[in-house]
């Protein structure tokens, strides 16, 4: 009997896990499963015990990007509903307070690698399959695959991959600038763990403070950005960790 789609999660403090899972489909994303996305995203961000969210894939891939079988019977009125989830999700992934570094293995595609480019860190497995083949359904990128992508990777080339629907691998995605780093297959996870790991040894306030000041810049004169950052920078003195790790570094102690 085939499983329901879902996200399988993963505890192991301080790091959560997700991973999209709908079998038989190589993890295509329904519109339960976005919105149980945004349910754990809420959910997590909250809990201090958690410093940072891998999301990846079940089975050797991350996603083949939106579940097509659930178009056929999709009026523009229901389209339109589930854009605006996976437009939520991406919200969810951007406030979230806490990092979110995706891990691209196998297929990762369509719907699934543009939240993606809303995570704060993509890393790549060499044989990833990386596209947005939307336009070979007639069907534009979502979730800010027009929007988000040229930022990572310039208009020309956001222009070539939705125009032409190519799938890429890991290497060409980094040469590129849609993901951050690269490893073999085999061990890819354990690398993003490790990193994931590192960053939630930092100060939780100035991990947020960071993601947020880098993730609203974008959408602020460079004045009222520069005064963001002079904003948290000030806030942050006046927290117990960071007065804290000074004075060690100060006594020559390990931060
Ligand atoms: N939605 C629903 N089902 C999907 C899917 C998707 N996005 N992508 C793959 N599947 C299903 C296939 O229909 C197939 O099901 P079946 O075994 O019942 O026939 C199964 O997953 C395996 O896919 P298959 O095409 O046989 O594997 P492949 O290795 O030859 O090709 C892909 C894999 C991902 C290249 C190919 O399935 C594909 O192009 N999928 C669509 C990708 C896409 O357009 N994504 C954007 C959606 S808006």
């Amino acid at each position: 009997m085939a499983e329901n789609p879902s996200i399988e999660t993963s505890e192991e403090e301080p790091l959560v896990r997700f991973r999209l899972k709908n079998p038989g489909k190589l993890n295509a994303i329904t519109q339960g499963m976005a919105e149980e996305l945004i349910t754990l995203l809420s959910k997590y961000g909250r809990d201090p015990r958690y410093r940072a969210i891998l999301m990846g894939g079940s089975g050797g891939n991350y996603s083949s990007g939106a579940d097509i079988t659930a178009f056929s019977d999709k009026g523009p009125e229901e389209a339109l509903r589930f854009h605006q989830v996976l437009n939520e999700v991406v919200r969810s992934i951007r406030s979230c307070p806490k990092p979110v570094i995706a891990v691209l293995e196998g297929y990762s595609l369509g719907g699934g690698l543009e939240i993606a480019e809303s995570a704060d860190i993509r890393i790549a497995s060499e044989s990833a399959r990386i596209g947005q083949p939307e336009i070979n359904i007639g069907i534009n990128a979502g979730a800010g695959g027009n929007v988000v992508l040229p930022d990572l990777v310039g208009r020309g080339m956001a222009m070539y991959l939705i125009l032409t629907g190519r799938k890429i691998s890991g290497p060409e995605a980094m040469r590129i600038g849609l993901v951050d780093l690269v490893f073999p297959a085999d061990s890819v996870w354990k690398e993003a763990e490790k990193i994931a790991q590192e960053i939630a040894s930092k100060p939780p306030a100035t991990v947020q403070a960071a993601k947020s000041l880098v993730n609203r810049s974008r959408d602020m004169s460079l004045d009222s950005a520069l005064e963001s950052e002079a904003s948290a920078f000030s806030m942050l003195f006046a927290t117990q960790e960071t007065r804290e790790r000074i004075g060690k570094f100060l006594n020559r102690e390990k931060t």
